[in-house]
This record gives structure tokens, sequence and C-alpha cells, in this order.
């Protein structure tokens, strides 16, 4: 990344801050990477993005190469489930760290031991306010969510204004569709009249390989169900060996193989997202 002088960083004057969860029950969907590539696209065309991590795998933090289950590093996590009023105590400046141009919130296993106080606070809010607290920093938040409703997650669609739903091109991923639904009506009921209405930017068909009649059949029954659920649909992020090696690396897919063809994948998603 180049200093801020020198980016064609956009009108930060007009442009409000988008907190993007991306979200689905269902496991190895692509939730981290995605988190994690579309953070770096947005970055490198010059918005400020943080990406958290909202998962006690930390995958995401592994996926930038940030070792997350090292780290002595506090995490933000941890400041949410103090004491502390997040109304009125900014977070610990170095609850936040910089990979790739990206500030990254990252999450280790003791989010399970942390889950269990916030449950006990029963403050649903408080990842919203600490984002709220942080103002006008960035232009995207990106969460990167569990694989289960859990606390963690109840906070994280609490805090979000919109939803990405990584659907995997597989049988099993397509049926959990309606799932995010439900949960859709349950958080909305919780947000009331606190937040507006959580709403779904678009499903993400991902892992998706052209070659595979199964992929191109369940590729359909996306389109089908999103068009039922009233939803808009992403072009879908295509399945390659490199965006695998890319999380061992620890390295954005942009970085690490610039010329698969997911990358572009990537960039239709951060256009249509910024349309
Ligand atoms: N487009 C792709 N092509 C090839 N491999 C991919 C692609 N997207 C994700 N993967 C691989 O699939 C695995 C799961 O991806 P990822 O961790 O992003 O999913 P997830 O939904 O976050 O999983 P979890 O539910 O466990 O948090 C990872 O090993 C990742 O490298
Ligand atoms: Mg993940």
């Amino acid at each position: 990344m180049v200093d801020d002088d020198q980016t064609n960083r956009p009108n930060h004057g007009t442009e409000m801050k988008r907190t993007i969860a991306i979200c689905n029950q269902a496991g190895g969907v692509g939730k981290t990477t995605t988190t994690r590539d579309l953070g770096f696209e947005l970055a490198e065309r010059g918005h400020r993005v943080l990406v958290l991590d909202a998962d006690s795998q930390g995958s995401l933090g592994e996926f930038l190469g940030l070792n997350p289950h090292r780290s002595e590093r506090q995490s933000i996590w941890q400041f949410i489930a103090s004491e502390a009023d997040p109304a009125r105590e900014e977070p610990p400046p170095d609850m936040l760290c910089e990979a790739y141009g990206l500030t990254v919130g990252i999450s280790n296993l003791q989010l399970i031991k942390l889950e269990r106080r916030l449950i006990e606070q029963r403050q649903p809010h408080r990842l919203y306010t600490i984002l709220a607290s942080l103002g006008d920093r960035f232009d995207y938040v990106l969460i990167d969510c569990p694989p289960n409703i859990n606390e963690i997650s109840i906070q994280a669609l609490f805090a979000a204004d919109e939803l990405i739903v990584p659907v995997q091109t597989e049988e099993k991923a397509v049926a959990g569709m309606f799932l995010i639904q439900e949960e859709l009506i349950e958080t909305n009921k919780r947000r009331m009249p606190f937040r507006p209405t959580l709403k779904i930017a678009g499903f993400l068909p991902t892992r998706y390989n052209p070659s595979r009649n199964l992929h191109k059949h369940c590729l359909t029954e996306i389109e089908r169900m999103t068009a039922s659920l009233n939803c808009a649909l992403f072009d879908p992020i295509r399945e390659y060996i490199a965006v695998a090696e890319a999380c061992n690396a620890g390295k954005p897919l942009k970085l690490h193989a610039p010329h698969c063809p997911a990358v572009r994948d990537i960039q239709n998603l951060a256009d249509r997202l910024s349309a």
C-alpha cells in the first residue's frame, strides 16, 4: 500500500462506513478466504478496511500470516468481554494490528472462554458499540463469522449493516440457505428498535468449478433459491488450488498468485459492492 496522499482513495467526506458480516452457519464455505481477499482488494482500491475475526479457530489471522494462537497481543474480543464500558472507553490501540494494508482484529481459542462472559453480560450490542466508537476510521469493516450461531455471531450480526453469504456449490450448502433466512428474521427481532433491518447484500457461490456437473447443478439451485428469497446473487468465486495455497502461505491471494483467475472473481465482487 502507498501513503494516504498517493492513493486514489475515494472521498471519505461523503462515504459511509459499511459493516459487512461474511456469514454462513455451514463450515468451510470460504467465509475467511473471502474476508481476507475482499478486504485486501478494497484496501488496494484505497479504502480503509478493518477485517475482524469472530471465530475462535483464528483462521483469519492465520490466513494473513499473523500467528494468532501464539500471539501475545490481546484480541479485541478481550476488550469486548471485559468490564469496560464500550460506549465510554476506546479500545486499547494494540488490539488491532496491521497486515498487507489491512487493519486486523485477530481472534484465537481464548474466544471460547470469552464467549461465556459475553453470554453472562447479555449485551449483544457490545461489538456494535466498539465499532461505532472507531467512528470514521474505516470505510469498510468486514467481520468473518464462525460456522455456527453463538454469542459471538450474535454480536457480529447486531453490528453489521449487511451480510455477504458465501455458499459452496455443494448440495448440503444449498439446503442451508433457508437457515440463513431464518436467522436473519431472529436477528432483526433482536435489533429492533435499536438498529435498522439487517439485509443480505447477496449470496456468493464459492469454490465453484465450472467443469464439474455437480457444481453447475448447484449453481442453478443457488440461483433459483436466491430468486425465491428475493436476494441478490454475486458471480461465483472459482475453485483453484492457489486459493488454498495462499491460506497456507498466510497471504492474500492477489499477492500469492496474482494471475489466479479467482483474483478476478474477487475484483468482480468488489466492483458489485461499490456499484
Ligand atoms: N475458491 C477456492 N478455491 C480453492 N480452495 C478454497 C477456495 N475458497 C476456500 N478454499 C479453501 O477451503 C478451505 C475453507 O475455506 P475457509 O476457511 O475460507 O472457509 P470458512 O467458511 O471460513 O471455514 P470455517 O467455517 O471453518 O470458518 C480453506 O482451506 C481454503 O483454502
Ligand atoms: Mg472461517
